[in-house]
């Protein structure tokens, strides 16, 4: 399966991608996670994208679209779930070349539906371990030990792009720039949608319902 999750930011596309790792055995490929490595490494990609990420803009097409391709041509048969890309229709189109050139093409789309009003509380709540990326929420999703990765113990930390301003700024550039992906998707009937906005087992379970169906077609 090569599927791609849409949402706006703090949807829980990263939440559910985990799910949908271990239930079907694909490689996640997150666009903001290769970012915050490059950043964290201090490569020449992680300098140019840390202006944009710090004020909630996309990081250029040129930039992302090299770097993501460059993934997804080297991913293994088995399948592949994108997180964070495409983000732009130019983006989509780009990944279309690259996974037509490799015999394949996206198997589904889902787009977790999410109200803007909801999204503010996920983002200031969300904690994340530097060390594994494992996400966690202050009230939804609590590690066993308070501020430790239940995974390795190592000590949570709050993205800087989660401050108030930056998650406006990064509401209206998905619904400006974004957004329009699912038109996009959904003219080649490949959209499955998924309502982002119950609690976590409860998104998990309507994804699961949805890729079954997929997997039995
Ligand atoms: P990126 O890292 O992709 O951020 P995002 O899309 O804004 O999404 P998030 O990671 O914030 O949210 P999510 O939907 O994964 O939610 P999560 O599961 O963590 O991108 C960051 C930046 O990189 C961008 O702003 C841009 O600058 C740049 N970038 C990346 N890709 C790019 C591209 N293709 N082109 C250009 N620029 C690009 O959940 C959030 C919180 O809510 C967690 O605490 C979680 O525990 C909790 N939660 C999850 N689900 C639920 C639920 N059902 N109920 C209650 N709480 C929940």
């Amino acid at each position: 399966m090569r599927l791609v999750l849409l949402g706006a930011p703090g949807a829980g596309k990263g939440t559910q991608c985990k799910n949908i790792v271990a239930e079907y055995g694909l490689l996640h490929l997150s666009s903001g996670d290769i970012l915050r490595r490059h950043r964290a490494d201090g490569t020449e990609l992680g300098r140019k994208a840390q202006s944009y990420m710090d004020s909630g803009a996309l990081v250029p097409d040129e930039i992302i679209i090299e770097m993501m391709t460059e993934a997804v041509n080297q991913a293994p048969s088995a399948g592949l779930i994108l997180d964070g890309f495409p983000r732009t229709v130019n983006q989509a189109v780009e990944l279309d070349k690259a996974l037509t050139g490799n015999g394949y093409a996206i198997d589904a789309v889902l787009n977790l539906k999410i109200d803007d009003s909801i999204v503010a509380g996920r983002m200031t709540g969300r904690r994340s371990c530097p060390k594994c990326g494992a996400v966690y929420h202050l009230q939804n999703l609590k590690p066993k030990v308070e501020g430790l990765c239940d995974h390795d113990g190592a000590q949570l930390v709050q993205r800087p792009d989660d401050s108030p301003k930056v998650v406006a700024n990064r509401l209206e550039t998905y619904h400006r720039q974004t957004e329009p992906l699912v038109e996009y998707y959904r003219n080649n009937g490949t959209v499955l949608d998924i309502e982002a906005d119950k609690d976590p087992d409860e998104v998990k379970s309507s994804v699961f319902r949805k890729l079954q169906t997929l997997v039995r077609m």
